[in-house]
This record gives C-alpha cells, structure tokens and sequence, in this order.
C-alpha cells in the first residue's frame, strides 16, 4: 500500500492549497472584493457607481485602460468596435458544419480561437495592434454570439450595424427577422447592459485565471480569450443562472409555488439547494445582485410579462427573505438569480445565458491578459503539486514479446 504520509514528508517546501483558495497568483490592480463588507470596485470605483452611471462600453474602457474615457476617447473605442463588429466572410461556413443542437458555448470557444486564423498576431505588438485585436474580441465575440443563435434556428443571419450602440446591436442581431415585428426596449436594453457592467470583472475567478494561466505562456490572445470560455462553460462557473430557471421549470412542472421546493432546499437529507442563494465570496451580501433586483423588477412589473416561472421566483424570494434558515446562514439571493430572470424576461433561450456571461467577462478577460503581458517579468503559470501516486518501482516484464 502506498504510504501517503510518508511521501507527503519527502516532498520538500510545497504548500498545498487545493484550489488556490488561498495563495494569490499575482499583483493586481484591476479589481478589488471584499466579499465580508459586500464590496466590488472596479479600477477603485464601486460597481453601485458604475452602474448608475455608465455604459457597458465605458466599464469595458475603463476596465482595459485604468481610467474612464472622456467623450474622444469614448467616441474612438465605440466606432473601433462598431467597425471590428464584422466576422470574415469565410468563418461564416465554419457555422454550417456544426451539428444541429450544439451548445452555443462549444460554437463560441471554437470561432472565438479561429479568429486566430483570419486575424494573425504578430510576434512584437505595438500598443495600436494590441487595442485593435483588444476590440475584435470584444466586438467580435458579440456578432459570433448572435449568428450561433440565428444558426440554431435556421433563420438567416442578420449583420452587425455601424449605427447601432454595443447591447442594441446584439439584440438586433439576435432577434430581428424578415418574418417577425423586432422593436428594441430601451428598458431591456438597460438591463442587458447592466447585466454585462456587473460581469465584465471579478478578479481571478476561474475564467481569469485561465486566462493568466494560458496567456503566461505567450500563446495567442484569441486562443487564450478561448480558454476563458472554456473554463466559464461549467455549471459551477458560468451556469448557475441556467441552474436558476431549471429550478424555476422544475418547480413549475411540479405543479408547486416554491413552498415545498424550499423545504426541501433546507432539508439536510436532500441534495437540493435554492439555486442563486448563498455566494462564495460575498457572506452578508451580493453587491451586484442589489444593483441587479432594480432593474429585474423593472422588467418583470412591465405590461405583458406573464410568465408563471416570475411568480414562482418572487414567492422563494419572499420566503427565503423571511426564513430563519436563509436569514441565519446569510443566504441571499445572489446575482444570478436576479440576472436568470432578467435574460428570461429579454427573451434571451436559457442556453444562451452564459454566451451573454462570456460577453460580459470579456473585456476583464483582456484586462488581466494586457496587465500580465506588460508586467516587469511575466513569470510563466506553473504550479507545483504533491505526489501521492506510487512510490520508485522497477520494470516486470508481463506482456512476453
Ligand atoms: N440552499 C440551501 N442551503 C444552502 C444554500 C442554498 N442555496 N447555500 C448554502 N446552504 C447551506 C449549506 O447547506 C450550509 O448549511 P449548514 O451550515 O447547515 O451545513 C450553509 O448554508 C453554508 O453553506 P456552504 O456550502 O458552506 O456555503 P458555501 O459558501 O460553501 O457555498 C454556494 C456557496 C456554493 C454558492 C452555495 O450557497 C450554493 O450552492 N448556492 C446555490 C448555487 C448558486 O446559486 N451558485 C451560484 C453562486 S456564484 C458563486 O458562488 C461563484
């Protein structure tokens, strides 16, 4: 039997932390959490203030250059993205050969990384190539989001506009038709921008570190943005949104209002759990999820949104609010549960949600790609591990040759 301990004790100086739960991975000063007090800064300025204030497109300036842009600055990024919004022709092709039904996260990661085929990186990047190759993934990421979607439901694709601002653009491209009436919401328009200032960063969650990790060897930054989406696919990462309506339809199929879904979340003998309550980091409160429930509310008070999953979602949020069980762990609703419903109410299809997620994160993503590369020394991603496997052991030859 192999002797754990022992091996653990020859290993040397290596500190175990699984999950790097506990050692920081570098420098940084894009964005800063103090999940006990229930805070998110971006760049210094709290999330509550950006969202008050700005524009997807500021937060995502702001984000990769440190400063909010003035009204030159922004004007110039906008039209920069406006202008990399279109895809090369010939990647329009590459959507036919997937098969009908594939998730639009494996579409998104696949025509995220050939990007890098149609738009060479050079080996010495000037500051303009960078900003350049910067926008295309932010621009581009947005029109392969909306076509995987047009191809999914076999209705033609529908090109990005020069004329139209980032969110509006996407919608556009998501749900106009030559068959159907599409008239954008500037209320729905609001909220899925909200929605991607409060993703656009979160430190080193799982995405970004992937993004370090690869970046660090120098890849290239579209295969490198790729394993951003990637790691963002999982359900413990990106999809806890999804998670959210699965409950909401569960219940709903169920025939119950949430009552006993509630027991059952609380009940230690079963594995169910209220999905979009509790976080990780944030213990007393989800900074994002307050700035979201304005504008979720907005949405679901507005004429002709009936939809019985809504009433299912404010009867557990009523209950949970008002139950000793959530109160006294501190299990609040979380940002997804608020964003779940508000990409519902956008008619935004459930396998979708997370696409907007990658959307949201990307500019972070390239934040932290540019921090790293621009660093004094950009020290390659190599954890050690312990070895627990067996110990020296000598050939036995048992295959006679
Ligand atoms: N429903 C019911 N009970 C819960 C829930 C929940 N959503 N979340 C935590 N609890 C209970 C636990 O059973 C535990 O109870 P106990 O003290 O009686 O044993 C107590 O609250 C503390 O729970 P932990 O698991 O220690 O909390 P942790 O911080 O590890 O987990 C997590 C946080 C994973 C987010 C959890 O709250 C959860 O599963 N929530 C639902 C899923 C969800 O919305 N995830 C998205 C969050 S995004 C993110 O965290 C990155």
């Amino acid at each position: 039997a192999i002797d754990i301990t022992k091996l653990r004790s020859q290993t040397g100086y290596i500190t175990l932390d699984d999950g790097y739960g506990n050692t920081g991975a570098c420098e940084s000063a894009i964005t800063y959490i103090d999940g006990e007090k229930g805070i998110l800064r971006y760049r210094g300025y709290p999330i509550e203030e950006l969202a008050e204030n700005s524009r997807f497109t500021d937060v995502a300036y702001l984000l990769l250059h440190g400063e909010l842009p003035n009204i030159d600055q922004l004007t110039q990024f906008s039209t920069q993205l406006n202008e990399s919004s279109i895809i090369h022709e010939d990647m329009h092709h590459f959507f036919n050969g997937f098969p009908r039904g594939s998730h639009p996260m494996g579409i998104l990661a696949t025509m995220v990384a050939s990007l890098s085929t149609f738009y060479p990186v050079p080996d010495q990047l000037d500051t303009a190539t960078e900003i350049q190759i910067v926008a295309n993934l932010i621009s581009q990421v947005r029109t392969i989001a909306a076509f995987s979607y047009k191809k999914s439901i076999g209705e033609p694709l529908v090109y990005p506009s020069y004329k139209l601002k980032y969110v509006r653009n996407f919608l556009t491209m998501m749900f106009a038709s030559p068959v159907r009436d599409y008239q954008l919401d500037d209320d729905i328009v609001r909220a899925i921008d909200m929605f991607l200032i409060l993703h656009a960063d979160h430190e080193q969650n799982c995405s970004t570190s992937s993004v370090r990790t690869a970046g660090s060897s120098l890849a290239n930054v579209y295969a490198v943005a790729s394993s951003g989406i990637a790691a963002l696919w999982g359900p413990r990462h990106g999809g806890a949104n999804q998670e959210v309506i699965s409950m909401l339809e569960q219940i709903h199929a169920e025939g119950g209002d949430g009552t006993e879904f509630i027991n059952q979340a609380k009940d230690k003998n079963s594995s169910s759990r209220l999905m979009g309550f509790g976080h990780r980091v944030y213990k007393n409160f989800d900074p994002r999820a307050l700035v979201l429930k304005k504008h979720c509310d907005k949405l679901l008070n507005k004429p002709g949104m009936n939809d019985p999953l809504f009433d299912i979602a404010r009867r557990l949020e009523e209950i949970a609010l008002n139950d000793d069980y959530f109160i006294s762990r501190k299990l609040y609703p979380n940002v997804d549960f608020y964003s779940g419903l508000i990409l519902r109410a956008a008619g935004i299809p459930t396998n979708m949600f997370t696409v907007l997620f990658a959307m949201g994160r990307m500019p972070g993503w390239l934040a932290h790609w540019r921090e790293m590369i621009h660093g004094e020394t950009v020290t390659i991603y190599r954890p050690r591990q312990i070895y627990v496997g067996e110990p020296l052991r000598h050939y036995k030859n048992t295959i006679p040759r």
